[in-house]
């Protein structure tokens, strides 16, 4: 079977058969384990990247322009660097442009190329396709160019790309998991300072796998509901500065103000006891992980599924059947959906030798009450984005 590499190299000659041997890059999506809606509140998360993601070539061309091919979308785009302007027909071709305008805009000189993309995270399943996108144009162009950018400060300027260019108001979890991931390791950012550590994954040695159920529900209202979000954790956090002064975000509000959390007006109560017990319960899996306590763990992963339905209100309905049915499976030891929510897709810690019975059940109980054919995979945690030497 031919290589990532040498399948996106031949896609390369075809579509430039003049150009420059190119540099060939992988960023992989992502699936986060714990610590959701923590991110843009300064808080934890801790997700793994996984062995999906984006392949992609470039080579110099001599041009101010570039031109990019889509091995998916069999489709291709061209811009000026002169004119970095947002595509109103070829919307997967945003993601490249904003990283080039970020570059432009730190006052990096581009030079033209061209450029194949090609990429196997499922899409619409909230696996982080987008950021793995962005990174991968981030390290390339980086490493064409020479410019040895800290990564961290390309993972930053992929994160703004997706918000100030292609309009999505996200946090820095997804761009940093593709960038920094390890093989065996999840992990662990505190996102106000961006210190990170990765943590070892006992789950294969003791006989257990994280296995990602896609609900195949379209992720509509995850925009909006998520800009809310946002605004509702900001809104908490104004009127918790009242008794508590000097917090900046949620990250600073402890355990012990839940009490004054909980008198809130409801819905911001709501919102800021999710994101106060969330960053608590990443702490807690950690430690449990570290003592290789996966019943500790997998418990964690329920309790956050029920305050991301009861109080953070971004489940619905087929996710939180998802969530019954994986936990209805003898040995599994926890679930939760994963990701921003109202849709895409939820983990579950099953023993690998119930995986079979895991997919059997799961997907038919789903196909029997909702009609969906949902998809499960069980993705390796893998290594960060990089060359493809
Ligand atoms: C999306 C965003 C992330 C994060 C999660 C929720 O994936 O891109 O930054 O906020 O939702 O945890």
């Amino acid at each position: 079977m031919k290589s990532k590499k040498e399948l996106i190299l031949q896609q390369f000659r075809e579509q430039f058969p003049k150009a420059a041997e190119p540099l060939v890059v992988w960023a992989p999506g992502r699936v986060n384990l714990l610590g959701e809606h923590t991110d843009y509140n300064d808080g934890f998360v801790f997700p793994m990247a996984i062995d999906v993601g984006i392949t992609m070539a470039g080579a110099f061309n001599g041009t101010d322009q570039v031109n990019i091919y889509s091995v998916n979308f069999s489709a291709r785009d061209s811009f000026s660097l002169q004119e970095l302007v947002p595509s109103a027909t070829q919307k997967w071709s945003n993601y490249i442009r904003g990283v080039c305008q970020q570059f432009a805009l730190l006052g990096f000189e581009l030079k033209g190329l061209d450029l194949v993309v090609e990429g196997n995270v499922p899409q619409g399943a909230g696996l982080s396709s987008s950021a793995a996108l962005e990174v991968a144009a981030a390290v390339l162009l980086d490493a064409l160019h020479g410019w040895e950018q800290d990564r961290v400060e390309l993972v930053k300027l992929a994160q703004r790309a997706e918000n100030d260019f292609v309009g999505v108001d996200c946090g820095i979890m997804d761009q940093f998991a593709s960038m920094m991931g390890q093989e065996n390791h999840a992990l662990f950012l505190d996102c106000r300072s961006l210190g990170y550590d990765l943590i070892p994954l006992p789950f294969e040695r003791q006989g257990y796998a994280v296995a990602v159920v896609n609900s195949r529900v379209q992720r509509g209202l995850v925009d909006s509901e998520y800009n809310l979000r946002r605004e509702q954790c900001e809104g908490a956090v104004e009127l918790l500065g009242r008794e508590l002064s000097g917090i900046k975000s949620l990250r600073d509000v402890a355990m012990e103000h839940l009490p004054l959390v909980n008198g809130l007006p409801d819905v911001l109560a709501k919102r800021a006891r999710h994101v106060v017990t969330e960053n608590n319960k990443v702490l807690a899996g950690i430690k449990a992980l570290e003592a290789g306590d996966l019943v500790q763990f997998g418990e964690l992963l329920t309790a956050s599924h029920l305050s991301l339905r009861d109080d953070f209100e971004v489940s619905r309905k087929e996710l939180d059947l998802l969530v019954e049915l994986a936990l209805g499976v003898p040995g599994v030891l926890g679930a939760r959906m994963t990701g921003a929510g109202f849709g895409g897709c939820i983990i579950a810690l099953v023993p690998e030798r119930a995986l079979r019975e895991f997919k059997e059940r799961v997907f038919q109980g789903y196909k029997e009450e909702t009609g969906l054919e949902a998809e499960i995979y069980v993705f390796k945690p893998a290594a960060g984005a990089g060359p493809i030497l």
